[in-house]
């Protein structure tokens, strides 16, 4: 069974189950993701990572964060990003995250977050930092002189931002795996140097610090490519907005974009050829976006030429994101709404944070204060 189909069985249990016994809403699984608050958030994140939280935060207990702190890791504009993360965070919420179930907050706002991260990167060993491929990725096109050490420490905060909260599962894209498989082997490291009887002694509670997190990557979405080049992946940093369609670009810009975006020569639409990777990528959009499954969409669109699928796939992206769109600038024009919501996200965040971060101080031998 493959994991999105694990998740609604899991989904379905645990909605059975907290329907019968409600005290057992306390024992649920955790969920912690977020976003940075850098350009335009676009459908790749949206159907890489957002959308999944929607359906995740009925079944889970959920943590959503702007991540401001990892968008300081290439140089940015300081007059944007208290902006930006507002943005972000109104983007959550017009997307679906539903503040009753899920707690959404500003990264930089748990200050337990960085202290924890200072802890643990003195258990990370550099050459596991020095073989991110993002790394190695965002340094080589930054260039030497602008790469500052956070960007090559980033994985420790996201470690951090992980085990802070105890989290069981982590929703994220394809290109997040391998931060995760680090925070695993992190968590694994830091219980074996300082959890076990070792903490017992101390007068802890004994066993693991932390819990050894699963990351949860969408089968489909997982991996949205560029409207421009179908072998690479959208993305915020790509130099061409016509690479990527953002979740807050009006009707005219989205039908233009996919008016103009990369095609082929080929007769009908099909998935999986691995000479079509433009042609995949659109029928996977489609797909998500229409919420209709695979078979439906290749029987659907295998006889319509790219003029006809184009006006399909546009119609359906401005119907889909047009609500979005409208919720997001009611709540972006209410300042005070906005800031509660991320106030009380901050306030049930910490209390889960500085309990951890306590924990690990007592285990690893500090003077307690
Ligand atoms: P970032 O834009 O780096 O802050 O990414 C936020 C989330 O979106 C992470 O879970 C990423 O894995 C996911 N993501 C980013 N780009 C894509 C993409 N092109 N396709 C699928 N998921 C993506
Ligand atoms: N590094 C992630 C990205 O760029 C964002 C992120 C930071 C994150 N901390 C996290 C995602 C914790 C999930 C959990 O996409």
């Amino acid at each position: 069974m493959d994991t999105m189909a694990l998740v609604s069985v899991a989904a379905a249990v645990s909605r059975s189950r907290s329907q019968l016994f409600p005290r057992l809403l306390l024992f649920r699984k955790r969920i912690v993701s977020g976003v940075q608050p850098t350009g335009a958030i676009h459908l790749g994140n949206y159907l890489g990572a957002i959308k999944t939280w929607i359906e995740l935060q009925n079944s889970y207990d959920t943590l959503f964060f702007i991540v401001d702190l990892h968008a300081i890791t290439l140089p940015y504009d300081t007059q944007q990003l208290s902006k930006a993360t507002r943005n972000t965070a109104a983007i959550y919420l017009a997307c679906g995250v539903d503040t009753s179930k899920a707690s959404v907050f500003v990264q930089s706002h748990v200050r337990a977050d960085v202290e924890l991260m200072w802890l643990l990167s003195s258990a990370t060993p550099i050459g596991w930092l020095n073989r991110m491929i993002q790394f190695k990725e965002k340094s080589r096109k930054a260039g030497d002189e602008n790469v500052g050490v956070a960007l090559l420490t980033y994985p420790v905060l996201m470690a951090s931002d992980i085990l802070l909260y105890q989290s069981d599962l982590v929703p994220v894209g394809e290109d997040q795996k391998q931060h995760l498989e680090l925070t695993r082997e992190l968590a694994e490291r830091v219980n074996y140097l300082y959890g076990g009887r070792k903490w017992k002694k101390l007068g802890g509670r004994g066993g693991a610090i932390f819990k050894v997190p699963e990351p949860l990557i969408p089968p489909a979405g997982a991996r949205v490519m560029s409207l421009t080049d179908g072998l690479s992946k959208m993305s915020k940093s790509a130099p061409s907005d016509q690479s990527r369609i953002n979740l807050l670009d009006p009707k005219d810009v989205i039908a233009n974009k996919i008016k103009r975006c990369k095609t082929d020569s080929f007769s009908g639409m099909e998935f999986d050829s691995p000479e079509r990777p433009e042609c995949n990528n659109l029928l996977s959009i489609y797909q998500l976006i229409s919420g209709k499954t695979k078979e439906e969409v290749a029987q659907e669109c295998q006889d319509m030429n790219w003029g006809t699928f184009k006006t399909l796939l546009t119609d359906a992206l401005v119907d889909h994101l047009h609500p979005i769109q409208v919720r997001h600038e009611e709540i972006i024009s209410d300042p005070a709404y906005l800031d509660g919501v991320l106030g009380e996200g901050a306030t049930k965040a910490a209390a889960i944070a500085d309990a951890t971060l306590s924990n690990v101080y007592q285990a690893m031998g500090f003077l307690y204060r």
